[in-house]
């Protein structure tokens, strides 16, 4: 086992999960530049998507029902007036757009160059909107509470927001986009805030979907770093 003591950042749960969805849109992009070229069926596409959207989902819960009311109180209504939570509403209402002009490709009435356009309008969006929320957030959290212990209460409140959403959807398809990174250091850095924020049991439980998800090398890592 290491020495090294890593720095324990409980938000980097959220910030990470940011990192995983830029991943997971890169594999969309690239399901719908394969589609578009061959014409193809859209099961690839399909899959990638409703996983990243199941990802979202959940992620864009903890930051309406809880993340974002804890920043508003705590510093001055800043993510109303930064106009964040409608840039989630006009999100919600693009994806539903989305899924009807993928149904209606597979089933001929929309071109695969339709589908494709409201796709990419979509991606760029969802880009901005990542980095708009750092931009603003992430100077924040260090600020929301002055210890780790507090900062990792804090998160663990955002997770209970939809505990079965974080465990069934959102974790395992954190650590496999992680682990798609050559870089061992993210996905370390978010299961070092996982353990720190997670009670032993909950930890326990979350170890095991964190090895069915990370690569071979990298569960090795995890294994003699002791987190799993
Ligand atoms: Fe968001
Ligand atoms: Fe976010």
């Amino acid at each position: 086992m290491s020495s090294e003591q890593p720095v324990i950042r409980p938000f980097a749960i959220m910030r990470l999960t940011h990192e995983a969805l830029r991943v997971g849109i890169r594999e969309v992009r690239e399901a719908l530049v394969s589609l578009v070229d061959e014409k193809g069926d859209s099961l690839a596409l399909r899959s990638c998507l409703n996983e990243l959207l199941g990802c979202l989902d959940v992620h864009r819960e903890q930051e309406d029902k809880r993340f974002f009311t804890v920043l508003n109180e705590q510093f001055d209504d800043v993510i109303d007036k930064e106009g964040i939570p409608r840039e989630h509403v006009d999100d919600i209402q693009e994806m539903g757009n989305i899924k009807k002009l993928l149904e209606g490709y597979e089933n001929g009435t929309n071109t695969e160059h339709e589908l494709g356009h409201a796709l990419e309008a979509w991606m760029w969006n969802a880009e901005r909107h990542l980095e708009h929320e750092e931009a603003v957030m992430m100077p924040l959290t260090e600020k929301i509470a002055p210890t780790v212990e507090e900062r990792a209460a804090e998160v663990h409140k955002i997770l209970e927001v939809d505990m079965d959403g974080f465990r069934n959807v959102q974790l395992g398809y954190v650590v496999r986009q992680l682990s798609r990174s050559d870089q061992f250091g993210k996905l370390r850095a978010f299961v070092d805030a996982l353990k720190t924020v997670a009670s032993a049991d909950e930890y326990q439980d979350f170890a095991t979907i964190i090895e069915d998800h990370a690569e071979p090398a990298h569960r090795e890592e995890l294994y003699n770093a002791g987190l799993l």
